[in-house]
């Protein structure tokens, strides 16, 4: 085993950062890290809403007719091997309450669980939002199973990169898998200055990783600590050095949305050390579709076809404005106990048209040769009114009493309790990386 560890350093060949720490320290970079997301997009306001129609097929291998009893997982394997191709929208469905199986993992048994997203630690007291299953209408999701995973990843690497949103669902992903590595073999260490943090499975020379870049492109928020600056700046046409880190990755799943929900965004031409760099205010969208482009481009010359799956996340669904969903007697989603119902519910703060420049960028990418799949979680997410942390979690120090007591200002309605929402979206990606 330990043979592999000098090559891990090359996997990083730009990066001289292998901090080997105590776990214990790792995990306090972590856990610090993690709270910052928070701190800045709650500050954010909400938007505007709509929808465009577009249905993602997909052949799956799915739990066989009578193998739904979630107590029955070791007949249900069985029954799996009997597996049958169906087309199937996964992202078109509903919540089913489902207390047997879920959660997947236990908050506190998770060893890398992040205090911004441990709702049950940090007092919540109602936790049926731990136990929704997601049901496609037309199939059901293949069972998640962590070693069948850690076998697929073995010398692999499977990288987040994004916003605190999507380290969220890497922290998820850590979580499903953790408990089937035993303690010594596994490990948290950092790399580039904290941006990247990797979970790090050593007997499958497996690694879980999250890279920091919230916009993907550089810009002055890239320190995955100290990234709340009043005005924002974007090199919309740089990425190489984010890239970098996850050249060589097996999976890559991206996202980024929440921080460009602002009319405007400065772009910037040069760097930002030199003195003679163009500063130019333009409006989000074309920001959006310039740093888009600049992703794009990178990945149809970087990517290795034969060996990389790509996946972006689709926007997350945030729930600020209890009017929303027609709740007069609150401001947000504190309080909030239940799934909305009604049948394709759509919150004003996920912007449909920033949907479609993603959808036009990977049909660009699709035409020239490589597939990016989107893993279509806004609908089934904005379903979830009850599965935010509001006030039921840590920034610097749990919230005092005065903060707690004033929920409008400091409930936190855009990330999700773990266990909770993200779990699914790690199935849906699941369901993809074993698909054919
Ligand atoms: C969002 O929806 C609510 C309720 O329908 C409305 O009052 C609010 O103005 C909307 N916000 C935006 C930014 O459109
Ligand atoms: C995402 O899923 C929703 C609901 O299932 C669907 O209406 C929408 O068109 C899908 N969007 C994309 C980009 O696939
Ligand atoms: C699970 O749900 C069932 C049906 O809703 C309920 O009767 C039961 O008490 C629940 N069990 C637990 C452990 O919450
Ligand atoms: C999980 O996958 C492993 C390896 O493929 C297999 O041995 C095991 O039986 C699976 N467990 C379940 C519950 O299906
Ligand atoms: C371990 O995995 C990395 C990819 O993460 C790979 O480059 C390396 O060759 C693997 N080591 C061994 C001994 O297979
Ligand atoms: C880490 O930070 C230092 C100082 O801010 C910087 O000079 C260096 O390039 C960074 N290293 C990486 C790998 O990003
Ligand atoms: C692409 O990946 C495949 C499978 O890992 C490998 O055999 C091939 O050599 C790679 N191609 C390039 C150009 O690196």
């Amino acid at each position: 085993m330990n043979q592999m560890l000098p090559k891990k350093h090359q996997i990083l060949p730009t990066t001289t950062w292998g901090i080997r720490s105590s776990l214990h320290s790792l995990i306090a970079i972590l856990v610090a890290t993690l709270l910052i997301g928070a701190v800045y997009l709650t500050q954010e306001g909400g938007l505007q809403l709509l929808y465009q129609d577009c249905t993602i097929i997909t052949t799956l291998e799915t739990r066989a007719e009578g193998a739904e009893d979630p107590k029955l997982s070791i007949s249900s394997s069985k029954s799996r091997s009997k597996s049958r191709s169906s087309s199937c929208n996964l992202f078109s469905g509903k919540w089913v309450s489902d207390n047997q199986s879920y959660p997947l993992y236990k908050e506190r048994q998770c060893t890398y669980m992040s205090d911004q997203l441990a709702c049950e630690k940090f007092g919540r007291k109602d936790l049926s939002y731990q136990n929704w299953r997601w049901q496609p209408h037309q199939c059901d999701l293949p069972r998640f199973n962590a070693t069948k995973l850690l076998e697929r990843l073995r010398n692999k690497r499977l990288v987040f990169v994004g916003d605190s949103l999507n380290r969220g669902q890497w922290v998820s992903m850590v979580c499903l898998v953790e408990s089937a590595v035993s303690q010594d073999l596994k490990s948290m260490p950092t790399k580039a200055n904290g941006s990247l943090l990797i979970f790090k499975a050593t007997e499958y020379n497996a690694t879980i990783e999250f890279y920091w870049a919230p916009l993907l492109v550089e810009s002055n928020s890239d320190d995955p600590v100290n990234h709340r600056v009043p005005d924002r700046i974007v090199r919309a046409q740089a990425i190489e050095k984010h890239a970098r880190h996850w050249t060589d990755a097996d999976v890559l799943v991206f996202n980024s949305y929440l921080w460009w929900r602002r009319s405007q965004m400065n772009v910037l031409w040069g760097s930002f050390e030199s003195q003679d760099g163009i500063y130019k205010d333009l409006e989000i969208l074309r920001v959006y579709e310039m740093a888009l482009k600049t992703w794009s481009d990178w990945l149809e010359v970087h990517v290795n076809r034969t060996k990389t799956k790509l996946f972006f996340v689709s926007m997350s669904p945030t729930h600020q404005s209890a009017k929303e969903w027609g709740e007069t007697s609150r401001e947000n989603c504190y309080k909030e106990t239940e799934p909305i119902t009604e049948e394709g519910y759509w919150g004003n703060g996920s912007d449909p048209k920033m949907m479609r420049l993603v959808e036009n960028v990977l049909d660009g990418l699709k035409v020239r040769g490589l597939d990016v799949q989107i893993l279509n979680i806004t609908q089934l997410s904005e379903y979830r009114k009850e599965g935010h942390p509001s006030i039921y979690r840590k920034q610097w120090e749990p919230l005092t009493e005065e903060q707690a007591s004033n929920p409008s200002s400091f409930a936190d309605c855009i990330h999700w309790c773990l266990p909770g929402v993200p779990d699914v979206w790690n199935e849906l990606l699941y369901a993809y990386i074993f698909q054919q």
